[in-house]
Parts: C-alpha cells; sequence; structure tokens
C-alpha cells in the first residue's frame, strides 16, 4: 500500500510503500482524511515523541468490508475517563496515520457516519470534534442558558464548539483577527463578534455586549486577561491549545474574586467521541470544510493549510 511519509523536520511528505500485517489490527481503506494543525506542528518538528519516517494524519473516512466508518483518532485512552492513560497516543504519530492508501486500526475505532455527512465532511470531524465537545461539554459542562464565546474562530476546534453551543440552544459570540470570519461565524448563527487585536478588547466587549458563562479558547499568550475581563463570576473558561505561548499577565485577584473555573482540555475519551456523533447527528451538524484537495496534491495543501485567511477544515479525497 501507499503511504505519504515525513523524513525529517520541515520536510516535504514523499510518497513510499508498506508491506505486512498489523497484529490485532483490520486494515481499513482510507475514502477521506484531513490536515489538523497537529500536522502542521508534526512536520515543523514542534510536537513531543516524533520518529520518522512518520505518516501523520489523525482524521480520516474509511471502508472496511463495504461498509462506511469514521476513525476514531484515540488509541488506548485507558479505563479512567477523566484523563487518558500512559501509553495512550493519537493516530499519527506513533502509529501512522490516515495520509495512505490503507490504515490500521482496532475495530473499535470504527464509528458509524452520521447518515447527513458527506465523505469529506465524516473525514475532518473526529479530532477537531472531540476536542471541542469534551472542551464544551464535559469540562465547561455548558448549558442552553449560558452565553458563549468562543476565541478566534477561524480555528476548526473553535468552529466545532460554535456549531455544538449553537446546537445545544446557546447564545454565541466570537472573536476574530478577520471581519470577514466574524461574518461568517454570523452567517451560521453568532450573534456577534470581535477582533481580538485590539487594545482591552475583552473589557470593552464586555461593556458593549455583557460576560460570559463559558469562554473557550486555543490561544493562551498575553492577552488572555481580556478572557478573564470577559468572563461572568463563576465562569468557566475552557482551553485545549497554546497558539500566543505562555500566560504571563493573569491576575491572581481576578481569577479567584470572580470564582472562575479554568478547565484545561485535551482530546477525549471514547464516550465523549460517541456522544459528540451523537450531538451532531442529532442536530444534524456538518463540520466547515474550506477546500478539498486530492491526496496526491498533500504538499500544496500543507501550504494552503497555513493561510490565515482559511475558514474551515481542509479536507483531503483519497483514490
Ligand atoms: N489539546 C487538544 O486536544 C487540541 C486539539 C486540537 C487542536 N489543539 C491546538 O489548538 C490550537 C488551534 O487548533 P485548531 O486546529 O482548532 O485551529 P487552527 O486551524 O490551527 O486555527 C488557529 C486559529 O487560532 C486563532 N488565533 C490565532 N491567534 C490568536 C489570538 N491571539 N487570540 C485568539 N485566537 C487566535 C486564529 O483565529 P482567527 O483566524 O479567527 O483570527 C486561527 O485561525 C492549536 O495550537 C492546536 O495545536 C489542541
Amino acid at each position: 500500500m501507499w503511504v505519504y511519509e515525513l523524513s525529517e523536520k520541515e520536510g516535504v511528505l514523499e510518497k513510499g510503500t508498506r508491506e505486512g500485517e498489523i497484529e490485532g489490527k483490520v486494515k481499513v481503506k482510507v475514502l477521506s482524511s484531513g490536515i489538523n494543525r497537529r500536522d502542521i506542528w508534526i512536520k515543523k518538528g514542534l510536537y513531543p515523541g516524533i520518529k520518522y519516517p512518520a505518516v501523520l494524519g489523525s482524521d480520516a473516512c474509511v471502508s472496511y468490508e463495504n461498509k462506511t466508518y469514521l476513525l476514531n483518532p484515540n488509541i488506548d485512552w485507558g479505563s479512567n475517563p477523566m484523563v487518558p492513560q500512559e501509553t495512550y497516543s493519537i493516530l499519527g504519530l506513533e502509529h501512522d496515520g490516515c495520509f495512505a492508501e490503507h490504515v490500521w486500526v482496532t475495530s473499535d475505532r470504527l464509528f458509524k457516519v452520521p447518515a447527513h455527512l458527506n465523505i469529506e465532511e465524516a473525514g475532518v470531524l473526529g479530532l477537531a470534534g472531540l476536542t471541542a465537545y469534551r472542551a464544551l461539554c464535559s469540562n465547561c459542562k455548558v448549558t442552553k442558558n449560558d452565553r458563549v464565546f468562543i476565541n478566534g474562530i477561524g480555528g476548526a476546534v473553535a468552529q466545532n464548539a460554535m456549531l455544538f453551543a449553537l446546537a445545544i440552544g446557546c447564545e454565541v459570540h466570537v472573536s476574530s483577527s478577520s471581519g470577514d470570519k466574524i461574518e461568517q461565524a454570523i452567517q451560521m448563527g453568532a450573534t456577534a463578534g470581535c477582533s481580538y487585536k485590539e487594545e482591552n478588547w475583552g473589557k470593552n466587549y464586555k461593556k458593549k455586549e455583557g460576560g460570559f458563562d463559558v469562554i473557550i479558547d486555543s490561544a493562551g499568550g498575553r492577552g488572555f486577561k481580556e478572557l478573564i475581563n470577559l468572563c461572568n463570576i463563576g465562569g468557566r473558561i475552557g482551553i485545549y491549545g497554546g497558539t500566543r505561548g505562555n500566560i504571563t499577565d493573569l491576575s491572581p485577584q481576578h481569577l479567584f474574586f470572580k470564582q472562575i473555573h479554568i478547565f484545561g482540555s485535551t482530546m477525549g475519551n471514547d464516550v465523549e467521541f460517541h456522544q459528540m456523533l451523537e450531538l451532531v447527528k442529532t442536530h444534524k451538524i456538518r463540520p466547515v470544510i474550506d477546500t478539498v484537495f486530492n491526496i496526491h496534491d498533500i504538499n500544496k495543501a500543507f501550504e494552503y493549510a497555513v493561510d490565515k485567511e482559511r475558514f474551515g477544515k481542509i479536507a483531503l479525497q483519497h483514490d
């Protein structure tokens, strides 16, 4: 079978082959896959535990015994729903991932595709949908009465979080570096939004629109204090990424006087994966796709994936 593999830091993905069987796993044919920020970090060499050659790709829609499935990218979460066990990993490092003709997985990684999704939508949902679900629903325990703020709506997890919160019935506001992305979010059901680039934006937005009970963030960094400013007393903040680096400007007083809960959140357990798919199925939620590339143009797709104007996932159609 063919694979696209990475042989060195910042290299291009080159076509290679893999032979043989993997005991305890089934070989499934990849119909479509999706690029995640994780793949971009790994390609740049900015991810722990990289081993070369690596076949990246955590998400896919696959075919096995004439049926179509969506892959759960979790490997070995373990029995504690709160945290994964030490052996936990994500498909696409260290196990060969989905940028390939076939992928080897245990059969319990195969989940039924919600009927309203097409092959490309199913192939980009797994990782970002799971991350959004755990941060928003399991950790922040969002309910329809919560006012929700999603920071950086250009992100794939952020977009899923917005769609999930809207489906649950929440009022959702967003931020972005781009007015166009705020406008697209409003078209999808958000109430309003603001730029996170302006000085004191959180304080000012709260004055204009009121505070928020649940805030979802992947930026961290200097500026995180604006999220604290935006937060209502007793509010919950779910953070799953650190695009802006270390949080350096946080006042403990603002945190404890406002009784704020901050939840660090990564991926999600298998029950949450199932619950996420149920939510998607019930509300006919469709993940946002910006562009579909052919898998054989994977290096072009990676170049495009870092384009800041992009709104939605990059899907890869396999032969
Ligand atoms: N812990 C986990 O399980 C997990 C899972 C998935 C992703 N992640 C991490 O989460 C981050 C986002 O990943 P993703 O795939 O959802 O998104 P992505 O497609 O990589 O997009 C990143 C988005 O972050 C936003 N952003 C950049 N600087 C920002 C700032 N200063 N304030 C607020 N937002 C800012 C931008 O939004 P605008 O374009 O709107 O400006 C950008 O579109 C990455 O660091 C990724 O590694 C973690």
